[in-house]
């Protein structure tokens, strides 16, 4: 069955790049708005009978969210076999339970918007928890940005590493880092007292005279690297890098950023970072995830496995 990739207007450059890595066309669409600000989407090109890929990360606003459920009822209403979403940045994820009273389940809730609109599988990477796959009841492929940091920070042979997780939560995906790259493993105690608001409790493994990487799937605010850093320092680590794999950077987190202790923060192109590399003094620096996607997208294409991209180690 033909194949045709489609971009949102949330980042048409990651979409443009995952088309030519893929080798799947990039069709055409028009994506405007009424006067209000009401979203209006067209596909130009037929998509009867193809396996649609529509690629949008759904960071904030919600309207890459809302463009993206419209593209699915588009392709959806002019019988397209299949829908691919491709959602680089899975927004909403770290609202997976309900961890206090009268809350919402919001990753769950996205989940079911976007089965409901028609979508028939979903391909992301790095999501907030890996348990986020059980609120879909379509396939979901997960794909892992350590499948290529970890090699680029080994390549760059920083000696006496260890890898920190800055929270309990993160430790999984900080244990895939320090099993690619032989390194120890620490893990720190953090507690929000409120919503983007930190404190370090304990560092709990050995970083003193070390190398750290701080390994994390997002950086928002920037509160949580950064008073990590500043924890690790203080506690005597030697040079402290950190790496993200959705890098958000909202309010002064560039700046902040800039002026932390951190010698570089490694991030993928999930989300477009405009001016905020030159921002932060050049201490941000990008690695492409679109040949993962592009990869990602061949074999679903063609129905072969997307997990024989990576290894157990990636997890
Ligand atoms: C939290 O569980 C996440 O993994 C990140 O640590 C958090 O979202 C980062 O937020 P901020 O940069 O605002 O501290």
């Amino acid at each position: 069955m033909e194949s045709i990739i489609f971009s949102g207007t949330a980042h048409p450059e990651f979409a443009r790049k995952v088309s030519e890595h893929s080798n799947i066309p990039l069709g055409r669409t028009e994506i405007n708005r009424f006067k209000d600000g009401e979203i209006w989407v067209k596909f130009v090109d037929n998509v009867r009978l193809k396996h649609v890929f529509l690629i949008q990360p759904t960071f904030p606003p919600a309207e890459n969210l809302l463009e993206l459920l419209i593209m699915i009822d588009a392709a959806k209403r002019a019988s397209a076999w299949k829908i691919t979403v491709v959602i680089p940045y899975y927004g909403y994820a770290r609202q997976d339970r309900k961890d206090e009273p009268r809350v919402a389940i919001t990753a769950r809730l996205i989940a079911d918007m976007l089965e409901s609109a028609g979508a028939s599988r979903v391909l992301t990477m790095d999501l907030h928890v890996s348990q986020i796959q059980g609120f879909f009841n379509i396939p979901v492929d997960h794909i892992y940005y350590s499948m290529i940091l970890a090699d680029k920070i080994r390549d760059i042979g920083i000696t006496d590493l260890v890898v920190v997780s800055p929270d309990v939560g993160g430790v999984k995906m900080a244990r895939a880092y320090s099993k690619k790259l032989k390194a120890d493993l620490a893990i720190i105690d953090k507690r929000r007292p409120d919503k983007n608001k930190v404190d370090i409790m304990n560092i709990i493994g050995n970083i003193e005279g070390k190398n750290v990487i701080l390994v994390d799937d997002i950086i928002d605010t920037g509160g949580t690297v950064v008073k990590a850093a500043e924890a690790l320092k203080k506690n005597g680590a030697k040079n402290i890098f950190a790496a993200c794999s959705h890098p958000l950077f909202s309010a002064d987190a560039v700046e902040k950023l800039r002026d932390s202790v951190i010698e570089k923060i490694f991030v993928s192109d999930t989300i477009p970072l405009g001016d905020k590399i030159a921002r932060s003094g050049n201490k941000i620096e990008v690695t492409t995830t679109t040949k993962l996607f592009a990869n990602a997208v061949k074999n679903i294409a063609t129905g072969e496995s997307v997990s024989s991209l990576f290894t157990e180690d990636d997890k």
